[in-house]
Parts: C-alpha cells; structure tokens; sequence
C-alpha cells in the first residue's frame, strides 16, 4: 500500500468484524472510502465514526450491496468507481459463515455460504479487475483464511468457500487467468 498512500479503498463487507476495522485503520491512514455492505445502518454509524473520531473531512461513501445479488455487483462496484476517483484498491471481505455437519441436516446452510463466499467474491473482483484494466494500475485483496488451508470441524462447507480469495486476486496489470 506505500505506492497508494492517498488511493481510495473500496471495502466489501465494511458494517462489521474485519470489514469495519480495516476501514478504521484506512481511514486513519488518510485513503478515502467506499463501504459496502446489506446493513446500512450500520455503515452509517461507522462514517459518523470516522468523521467525528479519525478526520471530519474524509470522503467516505457508502452503498447498499448484497454480493449474492449477482447482477447488482458489477453495478454498485462501477457506480462507486465513477463516483469515489482513483480508487486504488479493492478489498473483497464480504464473507458469510456458520457452523454446519456434512452428512447431517444442515445442507441448506452449507449452500448459503457458496453465494457470497464463492459467486460473490468472483463478481467483486471480476468489477475490481475490470476497472483496473482500463485505468492500468490497481490492487485487489481477497479476504482469505487460515480455514481454506486446513480443514475445521463444523466448517467444512466455510473452508472450502475460503480457498477462493488467493488465487483469484491478481495485479490488475498482470493478465487475468
Ligand atoms: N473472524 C475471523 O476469525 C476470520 C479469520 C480469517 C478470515 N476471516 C475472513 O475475514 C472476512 C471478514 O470476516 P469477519 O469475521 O469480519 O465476519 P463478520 O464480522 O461476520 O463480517 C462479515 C461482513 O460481510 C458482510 N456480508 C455478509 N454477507 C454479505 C452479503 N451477502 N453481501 C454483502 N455483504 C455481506 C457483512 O455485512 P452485512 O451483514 O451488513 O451485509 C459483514 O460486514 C471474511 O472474508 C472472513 O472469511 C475471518
């Protein structure tokens, strides 16, 4: 991030846990920021946060994004891009978890987290990387875990979900596989 030092940050998954501490820690590094997330509310209460405790004259905007709403990423993401300039880096945290029993009943939950864990985070960096391409220049960070390395009890179906955000976060100005 030394090179970014001014870029602004788009954050998935910005109202809560990781997503809103990394947004707390850029915010006091100075980046302006887009924050994402389903919970407005709450992306409300972390901007007034910043403004009132970190700097009152950050650019810090928000918008409403479900990331299993497949169609709506590339919307969101590119409406942010035009909106927020020189967006240099794009953080892909959104994330869902629960604790779930292969072989017993909870196969309805192991398959909720494939939308915003797999299909989500591919759309996010899919937008990401787009944009990147045309300015030339950009970063995408995919929000992994130490659960995509090694296999958890209760959370299989999370881990393998994890497994993506390493190999599909690349320079933008390296050639998409
Ligand atoms: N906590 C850990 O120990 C840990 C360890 C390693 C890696 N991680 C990774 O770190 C990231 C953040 O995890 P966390 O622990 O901070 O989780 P968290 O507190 O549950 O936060 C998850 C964030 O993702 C958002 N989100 C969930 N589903 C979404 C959806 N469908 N569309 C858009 N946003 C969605 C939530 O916001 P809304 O509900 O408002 O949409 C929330 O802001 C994840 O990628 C996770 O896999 C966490």
């Amino acid at each position: 991030m030394s090179n970014n030092e001014a870029s602004a940050v788009v954050i998935t998954g910005a109202s809560s846990g990781i997503g809103r501490a990394l947004a707390l820690e850029m915010a006091h590094r100075g980046h302006p920021l887009s924050l994402t997330a389903r919970r407005f509310p709450l992306l409300e209460q972390l901007r007034e946060e910043i403004h009132r405790d970190i700097n009152a004259q950050l650019t810090v905007q928000l918008a409403v994004l479900d990331v299993c709403q497949i169609d709506s990423v590339g919307e969101t993401l590119r409406d942010l891009f035009t909106r927020l300039w020189g967006v240099g880096t794009v953080v892909v945290n959104a994330s869902a978890n629960d604790l779930t029993r292969v072989g017993g009943d909870s196969l309805d939950k192991e398959l909720n987290l494939i939308p915003a864990n797999l299909t989500g985070a591919i759309a996010t960096v899919n937008a990401a990387a787009a944009h990147f391409l045309v300015r030339g220049q950009g970063n995408i960070v995919g929000i992994s875990s130490l659960a995509s390395l090694q296999p958890l009890n209760q959370q299989a179906a999370y881990c393998a979900s994890k497994v993506l955000p390493s190999p599909i976060s690349c320079p933008a100005s390296s050639t998409p596989t």
